[in-house]
């Protein structure tokens, strides 16, 4: 695949205020590129945007919100000319760890609607400049698009579905001259990575993971993985690198893990742990709005 030269181009990079957004759009930035910063609120999109450059400008979307993203599209458009890159990053974890059984509607569904239907309208928004301009489209998922999504199933099924949707794109991309790959991340040391850990019971949950899995790694190699792999046009993006390896052999490692985390009564002892708390969470919520 030839070399798809950063300098000139026009990135869109949502949820760019900080982590591995902002060294994302940084980095592109540093290329050459003139970058839209998207994220929820202004202020921290516009300073995020000083923070970068020149050539970057700060926009406020949700993207739970068709018509925001859409204007946040039209906007970058208008100020640059045109659009060639768009990385759909905006993500989050759910507050609490909870099984299916447990976890509130809303929360499972709020998890869902900005990690995979955020993801998707960004995409799609972004699409007639991407496909004009012969561009590339970045769609973040994660390492739990294939390792069991066990108590974070929101997140683990969002990231599946973004991964499904990456490659169905990148093959219909193609044959048009642009393309679409997707990056799938590991532990990396940003907000996100930080709240989650910080989560009741997830101490517990991490157990599970070898010791070098959970070894984080900083968001400005996660984001120089994403920049060269726009260059590289490339269909998957891993980092840390050897997470590609663990994707290569998820056919084989993904029904023996699964079956290990069935037979593991530690594991059983954490689901209890769980709903005991979820319940008596539930219960607490009841007897307040009864007060
Ligand atoms: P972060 O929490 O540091 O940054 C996420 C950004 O997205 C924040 O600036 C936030 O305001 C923004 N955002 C959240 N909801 C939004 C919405 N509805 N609309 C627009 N912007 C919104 O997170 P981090 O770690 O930089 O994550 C970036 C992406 O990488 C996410 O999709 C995450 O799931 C994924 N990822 C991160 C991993 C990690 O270890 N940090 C591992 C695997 C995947």
């Amino acid at each position: 695949m030839p070399f798809y030269d950063l300098n000139g181009k026009v990135a869109l990079v949502t949820g760019a205020a900080r982590g591995i957004g902002f060294e994302t759009a940084r980095q592109a930035h540093l290329r050459g590129a003139s970058v839209a910063v998207v994220d929820l609120d202004p202020e921290q999109a516009g300073e995020a945007a000083e923070r970068i450059g020149p050539r970057a400008i700060g926009i406020a979307a949700d993207v739970t919100d068709d018509a925001a993203v859409k204007r946040a599209v039209a906007e970058t458009v208008e100020r640059f000319g045109g659009l060639d890159v768009a990385v759909a990053n905006a993500g989050i974890v759910q507050p609490s760890i909870a099984t299916v059984r447990g976890i509130g509607t809303e929360e499972w569904e709020r998890v869902f609607e900005v990690d995979m239907l955020g993801v998707w309208r960004t995409a799609r928004a972004a699409l007639p400049q991407i496909v004009a301009r012969r561009g590339h489209v970045v769609l973040v998922s994660s390492a739990y698009a294939f390792v069991n999504g066990a108590v974070n199933s929101p997140y683990a099924a969002a990231k599946a579905g973004v991964e499904s949707l990456g490659r169905s794109l990148r093959a219909e991309l193609m044959p048009l001259g642009a393309s679409a790959g997707v990056a799938y991340f590991g532990f990396i040391d940003t907000e996100l990575v930080r709240e989650a850990l910080e989560r009741p019971h997830s101490g517990r949950a991490q157990r599970h993971f070898p010791g070098f899995i959970r070894r984080r790694i900083a968001p400005d190699e996660a984001a120089a993985a994403v920049v060269r792999g726009i260059e590289e046009r490339a269909p998957r993006i891993f980092a840390p690198k050897w997470w590609r390896y663990v994707s290569a052999l998820r056919g084989i490692l993904n029904p023996l893990l699964d079956r290990y985390i069935e037979r593991d009564p530690d594991w059983a002892g954490l689901v209890e742990e769980v709903e005991t708390a979820a319940d008596e969470e539930g219960a607490a919520a009841v007897a307040s709005a009864g007060d």
